[in-house]
């Protein structure tokens, strides 16, 4: 039976006078990878920031576990067992090692208990060799791939990425596509994927969501909204036929 991690209900976020989220029910169930979709300007990061609780909704209710978290009880708490990664991957001025550690030390792990996990991390990651290199020299892909050992470290329940691999070189991409990949099926973790590349939805997500002008169109298992998208503007997101 499915499970609900987390669910939006009549969600509504407003900028100003302009309502840039409308989106009466979304629904994420556990251990998938739902993928976030939709032309840029729709909406995808305010809604992983809603979920995410870093941004607050204008109206509706956020649910993590059929609890309603909207109204911040526990704030801390329940971010805890989420995690973000973001495009542009923004480094502490320490070493890879200290970057690495951060969350586990603010969760009270100290010793060698916190170096083994750290370093079985790096290593998973492909990063062991840098360890002690400052996390502000690496090159782009090396520093998202910090950023993501950075928050699996801490073993959260849900992985937010918010165009994880947009600004990365293929070798690196590959290498985060199938961290994700892994970490989905191994360990469990739910993901929420927002991208715009349908080629990266099509090798890792298994539901699609597709976002337009801050509403929810259509979704599906994602082989099914590839093939037969059923809105005429997702089928043109699909096709590449959109310019944006
Ligand atoms: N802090 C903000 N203040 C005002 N408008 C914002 C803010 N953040 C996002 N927006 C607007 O909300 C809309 C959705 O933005 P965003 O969620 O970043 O879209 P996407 O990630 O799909 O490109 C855009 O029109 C954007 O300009
Ligand atoms: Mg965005």
């Amino acid at each position: 039976m499915n499970e609900a991690i987390l669910e939006l209900d009549s969600l509504v976020k407003r900028f100003g006078s302009r309502d840039v989220l409308q989106v009466e029910r979304l629904v994420f169930q556990k251990g998938r990878i739902h993928g976030i979709i939709g032309p840029s300007g729709s909406g995808k990061s305010t809604l992983l920031r809603i979920l995410n609780l870093i941004e607050k909704p204008s109206a509706g209710r956020v649910f993590f576990h059929g609890q309603d978290i909207s109204l911040n009880n526990g704030r801390l708490a329940v971010q805890r067992r989420m995690a973000m990664v973001f495009q542009k991957p923004v480094m502490f001025n320490t070493t890879v090692f200290e970057n690495v550690a951060y969350g586990l030390k603010v969760r009270g792990l100290r010793g060698p208990a916190l170096r083994d996990r750290v370093r079985a991390e790096l290593k998973t990651l492909g990063l062991e060799q840098l360890e002690n290199q400052a996390a502000r020299t690496l090159s782009g892909g090396e520093a998202q791939r910090v950023a993501l050992a950075r928050v699996l470290v801490t073993d959260p329940e849900v992985l937010f990425l918010d165009e994880p691999t947009s600004n990365l070189d293929p070798h690196n991409a590959a290498l985060i596509e199938a961290m994700v990949r892994s970490v989905s099926r191994e360990r469990g973790f739910s993901v929420v994927l927002v991208t715009h590349n349908i080629f990266q939805a099509r090798r890792l997500t298994d539901w699609l969501s597709f976002l337009y002008e801050g509403k929810l169109i259509e979704e599906g298992p994602t082989p099914e909204i590839l093939a037969n998208p059923r809105d005429e503007r997702t089928a043109a997101f699909v096709r590449g036929d959109t310019v944006y």
